[in-house]
């Protein structure tokens, strides 16, 4: 089990914070993992597994809180970033840098390192040809998820089955070969991507963004699928504080019901209670959907909560901080899946009887289950996704939709195996067939040898009496009847 990496980040103070209250911070270093942060009456000390302090080096979040969730890519363990914060506080800024095509090194943000990152790694592997980078970009505007390599899809379907975890239902994937061309695909991405002014951030996302890579490496048969996934998602905000109107406040609110969702699903993913199943409640929104297999799932996750340094945004930094808190206490379990791991369970649960595997299990289970464990049955499943109640029509069509399609899958399976056991009973059926011909000629020969004539004379009526056996005999038996 491994703990998701939380980082807080402040950035510089901008303009407006300095004509409020000069030069003046609300926090106090103790060491690169902790620090104090005062407000007029308290003063709170946060410990995280890494503090940015306002001026630190775009190089130093990538190298401590992206190469190695990069590096686990490559070998094929799944990954996510996610940048989270009160709108303004340098989210975007964090990923993106001042834009993803900036020549300034420096400047430069997470997302153009890890493209550099993944095709420098790749480059410099003993397999480079092995690999294949695909890459997927989406955004959640207003609680639809719209593909931003292609428009015309704009209410892209989460789905989830066994061998993907959750996916997103026809989203466009592309190739990429280069750095140069990734970056330039991405930004035409980021063009598309729902942008508005507030008071606080003059460039504002109103969207959760969701960049995806998806590494593949293939060796011989074993083939390792990585997923990265960068997350940039849309602030927190106070609506009186960002002035927010019309077009603009609907977007706010629906921003923060989404990460109101995601605070519960952490709450709920943190939350001890001995003894009981917790239900997480992922299917609250699309935002938290699609993060299910990121938070407390099968991936190695990192958490960078972004905040303003300023006094004027104390109570929003302490909001933020204090979520970052509480997900440092998820736990994931990471593992790495290849073709060569399904197809070894595959064969193992094929060697089973599975008939007498269940009736066993049950068997036992009617032994010992009582109305509370059924309950809790009940809840683990639900948990699982194995069970679930759908909230709307468009989770129970998914749902069916998946269904269907195991369905199709397992009667085609059947269908081969039956199509195979026809063909080894048609070769079964031939030889039988020769060894019974050759056990009538050497029947022949022995009544020709008994007999004294030249076998090869009978070879003739042998043959006519192969064909006009069968009739013969319908004859005969005509002939019976009619007397
Ligand atoms: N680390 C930083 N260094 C310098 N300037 C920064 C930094 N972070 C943010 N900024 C400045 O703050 C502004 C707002 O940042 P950004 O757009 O990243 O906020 P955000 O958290 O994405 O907000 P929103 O939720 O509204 O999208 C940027 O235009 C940028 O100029
Ligand atoms: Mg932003």
């Amino acid at each position: 089990m491994s703990k998701i990496k939380v980082c807080a980040l402040f950035r510089p103070l901008n303009s407006k914070e300095r004509d409020g209250y000069g030069d003046k911070i609300c926090i106090q270093r103790v060491d690169s993992e902790s620090f104090v942060i005062k407000d007029e009456k308290e003063e709170f000390e946060f410990g995280f597994d890494r503090v940015f302090y306002p001026g630190s080096p775009q190089a130093d979040v990538y190298e401590f809180l992206a190469l190695p969730i990069l590096q686990g890519a490559l070998n094929g363990l799944n990954g996510a970033i996610i940048t989270y914060g009160q709108t303004g506080a340098g989210k975007t800024y964090s990923l993106e840098g001042p834009s993803i095509m900036a020549e300034d090194v420096e400047k430069k943000g997470l997302l153009p390192r890890v493209v550099d990152g993944l095709f420098e790694a790749i480059k410099l592997s003993d397999q480079a040809k092995d690999y294949t980078i695909k890459l997927s970009m989406v955004e959640i505007y207003m609680e639809r998820v719209r593909d931003l390599f292609d428009l015309s899809k704009d209410n892209i379907k989460i789905k989830e089955n066994k061998q993907l975890g959750i996916f997103l239902s026809g989203a466009t994937e592309i190739n990429v070969t280069t750095s140069a061309e990734a970056l330039q695909i991405l930004c035409s991405g980021i063009a598309n991507r729902a942008v508005g002014e507030t008071q606080m951030n003059m460039s504002s996302s109103r969207s959760h963004c969701i960049y995806m890579f998806t590494i593949q490496q293939e060796v011989k048969s074993d083939r390792r699928s990585g997923k990265l996934i960068l997350v940039d998602l849309a602030g927190s905000e106070k609506v009186e504080k960002t002035a927010a109107e019309g077009k603009v406040l609907d977007e706010a609110k629906t921003i923060n019901k989404s990460l109101s969702a995601l605070g519960n699903v952490i709450n709920a993913l943190t939350s001890d209670s001995p003894g009981k199943a917790n239900h997480i409640p992922y299917r609250d929104s699309k935002l938290t959907r699609l993060l299910q297999g990121v938070i407390g799932g099968n991936s190695q996750t990192a958490l960078l909560c972004c905040c303003s340094p300023s006094p004027s945004n104390i109570s929003e930094s302490l909001s933020s901080l204090r979520f970052g808190a509480r997900a440092k206490h998820i736990k994931a379990s990471v593992h790495v899946t290849s073709s060569e791991d399904a197809d070894t369970k595959k064969q193992g649960a094929r060697s089973l009887n599975k008939d007498e595997q269940c009736e066993r299990v049950l068997a036992k289970l009617r032994g010992h289950l009582t109305v509370e464990v059924v309950d809790l049955l009940e809840e683990l499943f639900t948990l699982e996704g194995i069970l679930f109640y759908p909230n709307s029509a468009g989770e129970l069509e998914s749902t069916y939709e998946d269904i269907t399609s195991k369905t199709i899958s397992s009667l085609q399976n059947a269908l081969v195996e039956q199509s195979a056991k026809i063909e080894e009973l048609r070769k079964q059926n031939m030889i039988l067939e020769a060894h019974l011909s050759s056990t009538r000629n050497c029947r022949n020969i022995n009544i020709e040898a008994q007999s004294g004539s030249s076998f090869l004379s009978w070879i003739p009526y042998i043959t006519l009496f192969k064909y006009w056996q069968p009739w013969l005999f319908q004859a005969t038996s005509k002939m019976a009847s009619l007397r």
